[in-house]
């Protein structure tokens, strides 16, 4: 009897020592892969520039910016707070405000108040090849800087 319990116990040792190492050689297999994939990239076209009117101010759900038109060119502001990352909406005279803690930023995205930590980025426009206008959601420029077309 005692020499069938302590082959039981050693069976088990030894079942346990096999499993530990086979959870720890998966975890190794597991390392040269990357453990986060790269998103898609975030380049929006917007169409032709002339169908924007000077001084128009177009909301854009699927790419979470607005797209501004003045007379010096365009811009766009990331309607993304940088707080923890509500969608803010948008008055031509109170600038933008966020619905989900009450951060709120001037006209040009600015922080005036609440507990974002910084203002809303300005996205980098350009045209595509076929003469769309674009943004590059990835790339942030210096607030105030106009796309001119
Ligand atoms: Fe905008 Fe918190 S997510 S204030």
């Amino acid at each position: 009897m005692p020499d069938t319990r302590r082959d039981f116990l050693g069976l088990a040792a030894l079942w346990s020592m096999a499993g530990a190492l086979g959870v720890a050689l998966a975890g190794m297999l597991r390392l040269p892969k990357p453990a986060v994939l790269p998103g898609p990239m975030r380049v929006f076209k917007l169409g032709d520039p002339a169908q924007y009117a000077v001084g128009a101010t177009v909301k854009m759900d699927a790419e979470n910016l607005y797209l501004f038109r003045d007379e010096k060119g365009f811009y766009a502001i990331s309607s993304v707070c940088t707080h923890l990352g509500c969608i803010v909406s948008h008055s031509e005279q109170e600038g933008f405000a966020c619905p989900c803690h009450g951060s709120k930023f001037s006209t040009d995205g600015t922080v005036t108040g609440g507990p974002a930590p910084t203002g809303l980025a300005w996205l980098e426009m350009s045209l595509s090849p076929d003469g769309q206008l674009q943004v590059n959601a990835e790339s942030e420029v210096q607030r105030g800087t106009r796309f001119p077309v």
